[in-house]
């Protein structure tokens, strides 16, 4: 198979009417039958999820890619990390001997489709971090822990330091598991969901030192602040996320008497505290889904994902829990004609987009994953 740049042929399927590509990835997917496997994320835009055999949030899509059997292709319709997850659980060693050597190519239909929070923590921050922090306290006591939402070179680091992922879904089993091993956690790179799943676990915001990367010594902290910490927080967000305010809580709450607050866990810790429940993407589906019909919902998170449910839950009031338009513009990448070119040219034997992880970087990468499946 040859592998072609992303805008190589791709430019006249913009042109494309939505109707002519529904079709078109119809007739791909039927031709590739088995071999092909699409997966969703939950804040894919509809159009797009509706082409997708499988949709989840990141726990479990890593799942889905790790348990996959048939297939040969994974189009990914979602952010780099997860295409990057999905083509290292795919292709770890025990699943490429059952294939005798036959990786399954995962594909990124539009390679711009990253992630900013992930973007915040640099491989090279993390390593200079951990450096400085060995130099005032016992690394041996401290468990690196990274967000799904990272790039695979911080996975790797977690698992080469004795570490392990966590997902919005299985925060608090990671972090129970990090403290039986260890003393002290450095959380990267989200900030919220981080410091909100350690207050539930009773570990105050005295003990959580915030890592500022761009600071030039100690991340910003005083020695004390350092050797005093349980967590250490990385200075990361989420900057969909971000834009959720306490005061659109208590606006809601005064205007819609009986609303309840839904919210995910990389909302800042002013929302998360008020929320009446809190979540990753799959819980919030399943906490409206399971809602008496009437139940008055304000949701913050990405727009795509709270305008689809308020559509299939006609019979509960949805609001989405800002006025101002929070989507994942990256997410958004994914289109259908990004889709329809991606599927064409496996049809014509063509990878175009195909995340391929570095082999040192995979195999420690799988360490920390295959923890976190372990403990989850
Ligand atoms: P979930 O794992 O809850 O689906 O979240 C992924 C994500 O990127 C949220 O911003
Ligand atoms: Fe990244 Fe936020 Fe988009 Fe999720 S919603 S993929 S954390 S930018």
């Amino acid at each position: 198979m040859s592998v072609a740049l992303e805008p190589l042929g791709f430019p006249p399927y913009r042109e494309l009417s939505n109707e002519l590509l529904n079709e078109r990835i119809i007739a791909a997917k039927r031709e590739l039958g088995k071999k092909l496997l699409i997966l969703g994320h939950h804040y894919q835009q509809d159009e797009v999820i509706q082409h997708a055999d499988l949709n989840g949030d990141s726990y479990q899509l890593s799942k889905l890619a790790a348990d996959s059997q048939d297939c040969r292709s994974i189009v990914f319709c979602g952010v780099h990390f997860m295409a990057e997850t999905a083509d290292i659980l795919a292709n770890r060693p025990e699943k490429l001997d059952a294939r005798h050597g036959e990786r399954v190519a995962v594909v990124l239909p539009d390679m711009a489709a990253g992630c900013s929070m992930a973007d915040m923590a640099a491989i090279r921050q993390v390593e200079s971090a951990w450096k400085q922090l060995g130099e005032v306290i016992d690394t041996n006591d401290l468990t690196p822990v990274t967000y799904i939402n990272s790039a695979a070179s911080l996975k790797g680091f977690c698992g080469r330091h004795g570490g392990i992922v966590c997902t919005s879904s299985n925060a608090k089993a990671v972090l129970d598991w990090s403290f039986a091993q260890r003393k002290r956690v450095f959380f990267f790179p989200d900030q919220h969901l981080g410091r909100n799943t350690s207050l539930k676990m009773g570990i105050g915001n005295n003990a959580m030192p915030v890592w500022n990367p761009h600071e030039p010594e100690l991340g910003g902290n005083t020695l004390q602040a350092i050797q005093d910490s349980r967590v250490i927080l990385w200075k990361g967000h989420c900057s969909v996320h971000q834009m959720f305010q306490a005061e659109h809580v208590h606006s809601f709450r005064k205007n819609h008497p009986g609303i309840k607050i839904l919210v995910h866990p990389e909302c800042p810790q002013e929302v998360n505290d008020i929320a009446d429940i809190s979540g990753s993407t799959s819980k919030i589906i399943d906490t409206v889904r399971k809602a008496p019909v009437g139940t008055k919902w304000a949701i913050g998170t990405e727009l795509h994902l709270v305008n689809r449910l308020k559509k299939e839950h006609p019979e509960q009031e949805i609001h989405f829990l800002s006025p101002l338009v929070c989507m994942c513009a990256t997410m958004y990448r994914i289109d259908l004609a990004h889709v329809c070119w991606s599927l064409e040219n496996l049809v014509n034997d063509t990878i175009v987009n195909q995340i391929v992880v570095r082999e040192d970087i995979a195999k420690w990468s799988l360490v920390a994953l295959e923890r976190m499946l372990t403990v989850s």
